[in-house]
């Protein structure tokens, strides 16, 4: 996608936190991935950490079975986790880092620095016809390795534009357009996340050769007020509006 709007994958992880935070059976993640489709997502992610802090094992199965659902299935270079990926053969998988302590994934997959360990993970999930991505930071060293590797999609980390201070987030655009152009010229299809929210997406709207924006957090949050359906209705509207990036 360009010209026309670019596509919204949803982040249901913290419809799971509500879950897990009282061990209850509700709210449903499949109900609420099929919200997220009726307010006009494209897709459904969900973040399998080794901690289980939110998606459980289940959730995962669950969401495979359902029909219509096009399921992007974050996760860890870890071998418990790739072999439960590869028995499941979700949509897509991107690739993150994880840090036990961390509140949410804070920074990109160094890909740079472990090739041999991404490229055999890569090579693992393709062959079961997963289709891989690479959740990075928007550094040239980073893409270059990444278009090595095998994957053919990249998601940016858009966390340090969108935490930025005022005086930071003009530089902080600028390294997101340059990795977007440098990753289209690599061949590498472009998706981005994290952070965004309406408020701070009128930036990343100039960015080009974006595909995807998957967003979680903000439009859960949202979905307080407004309900989940008109949640993403509204962020899948915003989205409707993206012409191809710059000016
Ligand atoms: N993309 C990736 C790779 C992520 O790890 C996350 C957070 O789980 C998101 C997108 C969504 O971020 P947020 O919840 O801040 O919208």
């Amino acid at each position: 996608m360009s010209a026309n709007g670019c596509r919204l994958g949803v982040n249901i992880d913290h419809v799971a936190t509500l879950r897990q935070a009282r061990g209850t059976a509700y709210p449903d993640l499949v109900a609420a991935a099929q919200a997220c489709l009726a307010g006009g997502a494209q897709g459904i992610t969900i973040h399998l950490r080794e901690d289980r802090r939110h998606i459980q094992d289940r959730d995962v199965y669950a969401l495979r079975r359902e029909p219509g659902v096009r399921l992007n299935l974050e996760m860890a270079i870890v071998p418990e986790i790739v072999a439960i990926a590869v028995a499941v053969r979700p949509d897509e998988v991107c690739l993150v880092p994880e840090r036990r302590h961390e509140l949410t994934t804070e920074g990109g997959l160094d890909v740079a620095g472990q090739a041999a360990s991404v490229h055999d993970a890569v090579d693992a999930l393709a062959r079961a016809g997963v289709q891989v991505s690479l959740f990075i930071d928007p550094e040239p060293r980073q893409i270059e390795a990444a278009a090595c590797s095998g994957a053919p999609v990249i998601e940016l980390h858009t966390g340090r534009y969108c935490n930025a201070a005022e005086a930071d987030a003009a530089a902080e655009l600028a390294r997101l357009i340059e990795g977007a152009r440098l990753a289209h010229r690599r061949g590498l299809k472009v998706n981005a996340g994290h952070g965004l929210s309406l408020d701070n997406l009128h930036g990343i709207m100039s960015v080009p050769h974006l595909d995807t924006l998957n967003i979680g957090h903000s439009i859960v949050c949202r979905s307080v007020f407004i309900g989940l359906r008109q949640a993403v209705a509204e962020m899948s509207a915003a989205l409707s509006r993206y012409a191809g990036g710059l000016p």
